[in-house]
């Protein structure tokens, strides 16, 4: 059965082992995403974020994971960060109360990634950014990836790079990718006119 808020029952049951198993987020990727931020980043909302590993990543003051999966944000917790229950079409975050939203492979598992990134925008102060990391589904990897997860049951929806940059520029923010192999990141900063 399709799950409406995207593939978190998985996810709920994997949290335990998640971290000896995923792969390491590119911190140095996410840092220098970060620097195209209008404003200083001092609080950063990791939504989908699991057990926190993109957000661990960065040496940010205050960073908050934002996950569906019970197991994953108990898992985040424990390892040290504070962390909430939440579906990331539906932030349960005031407007423009976060400096930068991450997103690092996450999107794709999303029920609707639309609206997570309308979310996520709205959340975000005047300056901020969202950045998200992804996987190119035109590449070969990525149709590799996209066929293996299908294969395993995920729902998991892949956007090319310049579909997801029109996603973030149609919620409002000044969007711009980069493509490196079959990851890829999109950064979307909102105006602080
Ligand atoms: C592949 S994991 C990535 C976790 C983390 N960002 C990382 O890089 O290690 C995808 C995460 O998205 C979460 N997720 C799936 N659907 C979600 C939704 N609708 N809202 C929030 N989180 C969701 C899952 O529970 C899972 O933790």
């Amino acid at each position: 059965m399709t799950d409406p808020l995207g593939d978190t029952a998985t996810f709920d049951r994997a949290a335990r082992f998640y971290d000896l198993l995923a792969p390491t987020p590119d911190a140095e990727e996410l840092r220098e995403a970060l620097s195209f931020a209008d404003r200083e980043v001092e609080r950063l909302l990791d939504v989908g974020g699991g057990t926190g590993r993109g957000a661990s990543a960065l040496g940010v003051r205050e960073r908050i994971v934002a996950d569906a999966a019970a197991g994953m944000t108990r898992q985040a917790r424990r390892n040290g960060l504070e962390a909430v229950r939440a579906d990331a079409a539906s932030l349960p975050f005031a407007d423009e109360s976060v400096d930068a939203v991450l997103v690092v492979d996450a999107l794709h598992h999303f029920g609707d990634p639309e609206r997570a990134v309308e979310s996520a925008a709205r959340v975000l102060r005047p300056g901020g950014l969202l950045v998200v990391r992804e996987i190119d589904p035109t590449s070969l990897v990525g149709r590799l990836v996209e066929g293996g997860e299908h294969l395993y049951g995920f729902d998991s929806k892949f956007f090319a790079p310049d579909e997801l940059g029109r996603l973030v520029a149609d919620a409002g923010l000044d969007a711009k990718f980069r493509s490196r192999g079959f990851e890829y990141t999109v950064v979307g900063r909102k105006s602080d006119e």
